[in-house]
């Protein structure tokens, strides 16, 4: 047991639920010491020399002594290997089907012994002993893995293996889904193994609820992505490399994946940071845009308690004229704790109560925890196990149901990797919307199970359907937020054909954005926790999860004033805005610390509310792109090495800059420029990047800066959508992308292009259309002049 550990069970013992998740701990441990053989003698591999090759369309197979690659570069350019008869499918991570074999690109000798196949967009070579690299059209190398190793249990069972990779000396480390220490992955490991830290986590905690096996490299040669399609423990160990080092010779960076079990296959992307994640997301599925309600401001708290205490808070916003666009009920509005029920006595009428707020603009949103109170007579879990032959929930190896331990006490767990189950499941989210909630917030799905020491989620050993193919907890682990969050989605789609679901997560894998969005969890209250909250946003942006936010103000305990207004005026631009908090912490309604921080939080509520049809454009721009809202700042420009090692502000979108206030005592902050000329939104002020500049940031904003030529779809005073356009430099012409909302149900959306520049001394804004320029619709209001 470790001091954390230590900590855990004092915190967990005591209480009727800490004894039980003691014995539960101990029943894990006797299940996967039963169940699990222990691993044994191992015999060590590697691919051997090369012994041949066949062409297939896309590529081909070289074999190995002792291992066989097959390799393909599909139409559009995403690049795919697997080893050992790995395919692509099946696959959690995958929409559908993967893309076709490009005919064009075929296998043919390389120097060496070794095979390439070479393609319009990227060159794979295949050496002689089994590595693999991705070179650029020019030849440069982007990626190098070198030969794989496994390690194979004598008597049978899953291989072991490890895959290190070299990128150039230069290259820098994103992703690998929602890390508190990024954006920009620091020398260190990093386990691939979806974790509730058990309370507030900071910068220094790892992993979090969210992993995955993404990596987004950026380097001066090129930026690409690579996808190892196996869902296992993993860790991740990166190096980043060094320019002249040793006698003048550039060291690599280096990243080294260990994995428990699985598939080694792997997919690359490469281009642009744009082009990147447009071929990421077109194989991992496109990011469904939220509501557009879900892009304002959303309240939540563990322990509103009431239907009275909710009519309270949502009158506090009423009477300073805050606008609110969500309010989010925890597990306190249960039965019990128990998911799909209602404390009818504390919330004796939630559809008339929803209704209500729902007059007002405002929708609730429910909380959804996979786990199942185990107790004859319970509806959920009789319902559950009439599901299917076997019933709903995951069992051992001796086919009885694994029991753990969260709020409402013993619990079973569904088994979401089963599609009888899935159907089962989702058809459930038909009570939520009868009781009135027009969302869903998936919580406690890694999936946890209270435990004083041991993993806090299910035994390893126990079963799992993985769609017919079965498996254990070892596989299905880190995809059981996913397929829960396919199971909410689908049947939220199902039950309400014309609506868009809005669904986010606490747990998920690659893929996670078809369904919905995610948030930090329990990021702790603090300034290590609010800089967590944004390299959070960031990271899990460049997998391909554009909708996340934190818990602004900090899960726990009670911000200073302060604080609390610097994560308000951050939360204030990014996608998910919601303030929340623990059961025991302080409040967070903005007008619980004192009227300079109302007014301030008023004025990052108003800008928010302004922004909505900016925000409507990038959550449609992110479905058709796969570009998140929030970026890097080097987004256009991952060649600028300043930029990319600038983590503490962000682009939203292509048109602003955003400096949020990261440290106490802060009213000027350096701000660092991309290329070309950024207007001070609050002053008007034109900077001239690339460079640094100091802003000022009085407790009243955060610098926000807006492009030159920038054309930004707004809501203006008289709540009418209006053109803000940014006057282009002398000399240059601008513009900018419009999706206006294609209301909640399925209606595709339809981008408008518009085009600025300077005429005559004045800004002149035209929209794009194929039978020429047009008038813009909307009026325009020109800024920076
Ligand atoms: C978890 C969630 C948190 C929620 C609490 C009670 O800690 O992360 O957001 O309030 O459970 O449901």
């Amino acid at each position: 047991m470790d001091g954390r550990e230590l900590v855990r069970s004092m915190k967990v013992v005591g209480s009727v639920r800490g004894l039980r998740a003691v014995r539960s701990a101990w029943r894990q441990r006797r299940t996967d010491a039963r169940e699990l053989a222990p691993r044994g003698p191992e015999r060590a591999r590697v691919p051997g020399p090369v012994t041949g090759a066949e062409p297939l369309p896309g590529g081909g197979t070289v074999r190995f002594a002792r291992a066989e690659l097959h390799v393909c570069v599909m139409v559009g350019g995403a690049v795919f290997w697997g080893w050992d008869g790995a395919e692509p499918l099946p696959s959690y991570a995958l929409a559908d089907v993967p893309p076709e074999p490009d005919p064009r690109a075929g296998l043919e000798p390389d120097k060496d012994g070794g095979w390439r196949v070479v393609s319009e967009r990227v060159t794979v070579a295949v050496s002689r002993n089994g590595g693999v690299e991705v070179r650029t059209p020019g030849g440069v190398v982007l990626r190098r893995e070198l030969p794989p190793r496994w390690w194979e249990p004598v008597a049978g069972g899953p291989a072991r293996w490890v895959q290190r990779t070299e990128v150039s000396a230069d290259a820098r480390f994103f992703g690998l889904g929602g890390r508190g220490s990024g954006p920009r992955l620091r020398d260190g490991t990093y386990r691939l193994w979806n974790t509730d830290p058990g309370g507030g986590f900071g910068p220094g905690d790892d992993p979090l609820y969210v992993t995955m096996p993404v990596q987004l490299v950026v380097a001066d040669a090129g930026t690409h992505l690579a996808f190892h399609d196996n869902s296992w423990d993993g860790r991740v160990t990166l190096r980043e490399g060094e320019e002249g080092a040793g006698s003048g010779h550039d060291r690599p960076g280096t990243s080294e994946l260990r994995m428990d079990g699985g598939p080694l296959r792997c997919w690359v992307v490469t281009g642009t940071p744009a082009r990147v994640l447009h071929s990421w997301t077109a194989l991992s599925g496109a990011p469904v845009p939220p509501p557009s309600w879900a892009l304002g401001p959303q309240h939540a708290r563990w322990g509103f308690g009431s239907a009275r205490e909710v009519r309270r808070v949502v009158a506090g916003y009423r009477e300073r004229g805050l606008p609110l666009s969500a309010l989010h009920l925890d597990i306190d509005h249960y039965d019990a704790h128990q998911v799909f029920t209602v404390d009818r006595e504390r919330f004796p009428d939630l559809p008339g109560l929803a209704e209500e707020l729902r007059a007002d603009g405002i929708r609730l949103v429910s909380i959804v925890d996979p786990a199942v109170k185990a107790e004859r007579g319970n509806a959920v879990y009789e319902s559950g196990r009439a599901v299917g032959p076997a019933g709903a929930f995951v069992r051992d190896g001796r086919g009885r149901e694994v029991l753990g331990v969260v709020w409402p006490g013993e619990c079973v767990y569904p088994d979401f990797t089963d599609p009888a189950v899935r159907d089962w499941w989702g058809g459930l989210y038909e009570e939520r919307l009868a009781q009135g909630f027009a969302g869903v917030w998936h919580d406690m799905n890694e999936p946890v199970s209270f435990a004083p020491f041991g993993d806090t989620t299910l035994p390893r050993s126990a079963r799992h359907q993985l769609e017919g193919r079965g498996g254990d907890h070892r596989e299905a682990h880190n995809v059981y937020g996913l397929t829960m969050a396919r199971a909410g989605y689908e049947g939220l789609r199902r039950l309400r054909p014309d609506e868009r679901p809005f669904l986010f997560s606490r747990s998920g894998w690659a893929g996670m954005q078809r369904y919905g969005g995610t948030w930090s969890g329990d990021v702790s209250t603090g300034w290590p926790g609010l800089r967590a909250s944004l390299s959070l946003v960031l990271g899990l942006g460049l997998c391909g999860v554009p909708y996340s936010g934190p818990d602004v103000g900090g899960f726990d305990g009670s911000p200073t004033p302060e604080l609390f207004l610097r994560w308000f005026q951050l939360g204030a631009y990014l996608p998910l805005f919601r303030t929340h908090a623990a059961i025991d912490a302080g409040r967070r309604e903005p007008w619980e610390f004192g009227p300079e921080v109302l007014e301030h939080a008023r004025a990052a509520l108003s800008g928010r509310e302004r922004l909505r049809p900016y925000f409507m454009t990038l959550a449609q721009l992110a479905r058709l792109t796969g570009a998140p809202y929030v970026r890097p700042v080097w987004w256009g420009a991952p060649e600028d090495r300043a930029l990319r090692d600038c983590e503490d502000e962000f682009l939203l979108g292509d048109a602003l800059l955003v400096a949020p206030v990261l440290e106490r005592g802060t009213d000027r902050r350096a701000v660092r420029l991309p290329r070309g000329r950024w207007y001070d939104t609050a002053t008007e002020k034109a900077y001239e990047g690339p460079g640094q500049v100091l802003l000022d940031a009085p407790r009243s904003r955060i610098p926000v800066l807006a492009r030159a030529g920038a054309v930004i779809p707004v809501r203006g005073e008289d709540g009418r959508p209006e053109l803000e356009a940014w006057a282009p430099a002398a000399g240059r012409a601008g513009g900018g992308l419009v999706v206006r909302d294609p209301g909640d149900g399925p209606r595709e959306a339809e981008v408008e292009r518009y085009t600025s520049r300077l005429m005559n001394g004045e800004v002149r804004v035209e929209r794009v259309t194929d039978e020429g320029a047009v008038e813009p619709e909307w009026p325009v209001r020109v800024r920076g002049r």
